[in-house]
């Protein structure tokens, strides 16, 4: 009747942007990601006897109106689970919700564990994760730890638009700053900029086959741990994708100038022989993931940066699960 779930945030190293069908949320591309410790969500989805259900988010009641995708979203599993209550879901986000730090991703997650307990399912991790892609695609590698893959997949249906794991942490422990330059709302969400980028750019369908050769090529970085190859591909895609949704129309940037210093000065860097590199997604903050024999060289050179708010500094995450309470 009540669960508790946490799920870790990640972050995509080949970027996914695109949906090859929209109501059940399948990309166009898959994608390759971290799971991060340190940003996590915390749901507690509770059955109650009332006539509707209730979000609360990080303290504060939310309205309908607001959060209409998750309602959606939680009358989906109640229709799996052949139920009709309603239910109490406390969510709680351990850092700054819609500024790019993929608060989705960790929320869906989080939401698909305790709500699947809550109501009495017993899926297993690739249907967690084929429903929390329905809630945010993101959301699907969060159901894992470590080094994640997600798969666009080829059926109408979805069932093979999953994620997997493709390595645990302990494999190669990564370490990621976050920095944060900006905790402004973004002014076009994820979907919404998918959808312009698809209906506008003329470079939407050679991003779409390009993608398959980020995928195999960072699949063996990361299974020779070879940082060097990890910090091209990885950059690669990441400025693909926003030139990519730079070339919609109207064109979408992210980035605010303190992104481009950053990119600039993590560049520089690994010209000095630091193994870092940086990715970014749907917002103004720069991560910049490092070898782990080098984040403590890396760490003074990104202290004081001008623009930067806050630095968050995380390790690799493990797998969502279900928590007592
Ligand atoms: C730039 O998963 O937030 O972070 O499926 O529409 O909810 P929806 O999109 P979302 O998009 C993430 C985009 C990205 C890249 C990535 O995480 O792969």
């Amino acid at each position: 009747m009540k669960a508790t779930a946490i799920a870790h945030a990640n972050i995509a190293l080949v970027k996914y942007w695109g949906k090859r069908d929209e109501p059940l949320n399948l990309p166009a591309v898959g994608s390759v990601s971290i799971t991060l410790e340190a940003l996590s969500t915390t749901t507690t989805v509770t059955i109650v006897d009332a006539a509707e259900d209730h979000l609360i988010l990080n303290g504060k009641p939310a309205s309908r109106q607001q959060t209409q995708r998750t309602f959606d979203f939680v009358d989906l599993l109640r229709t799996i689970a052949g139920s009709e209550s309603a239910v109490k879901i406390e969510s709680e986000n351990n850092f700054p919700t819609g500024a790019g730090l993929a608060s989705s991703a960790s929320g869906f997650a989080a939401l698909t564990l305790a709500s699947a307990a809550a109501f009495n399912i017993e899926p297993t991790a690739r249907q967690l994760s084929e429903w929390a892609r329905i809630g945010s695609g993101s959301a699907a590698r969060s159901i894992y730890g470590g080094f994640v893959e997600m798969h666009h997949g080829e059926k109408a249906d979805g069932s093979d638009a999953v994620a997997e794991p493709l390595f645990d942490r302990k494999h190669w422990p990564l370490e990621t700053f976050i920095l944060i330059t900006s905790d402004v709302e973004k002014p076009i969400g994820s979907t919404d900029g998918m959808n312009l980028t698809r209906d506008t750019s003329p470079y939407y369908q050679p991003w779409i086959e390009d993608s398959q050769r980020d995928l195999a090529n960072i699949r063996s970085a990361i299974h020779e741990r070879d940082f060097e190859k990890l910090a091209e591909i990885s950059e690669f895609s990441c400025l693909k994708m926003h030139g990519l949704a730079m070339s919609a129309n109207p064109g979408l940037l992210y980035w605010n100038g303190i992104t481009v210093d950053l990119i600039h000065h993590v560049r520089r860097l690994r010209k000095m022989g630091l193994r870092a590199f940086f990715t970014i997604d749907a917002g103004p903050q720069v991560k910049v993931i490092c070898h782990p024999g080098d984040t403590s060289g890396i760490a003074p050179h990104l202290k004081g940066l001008p623009g930067v708010q806050r630095i968050i500094r995380s390790g690799l995450g493990g797998d969502a699960r279900i928590i007592d309470d």
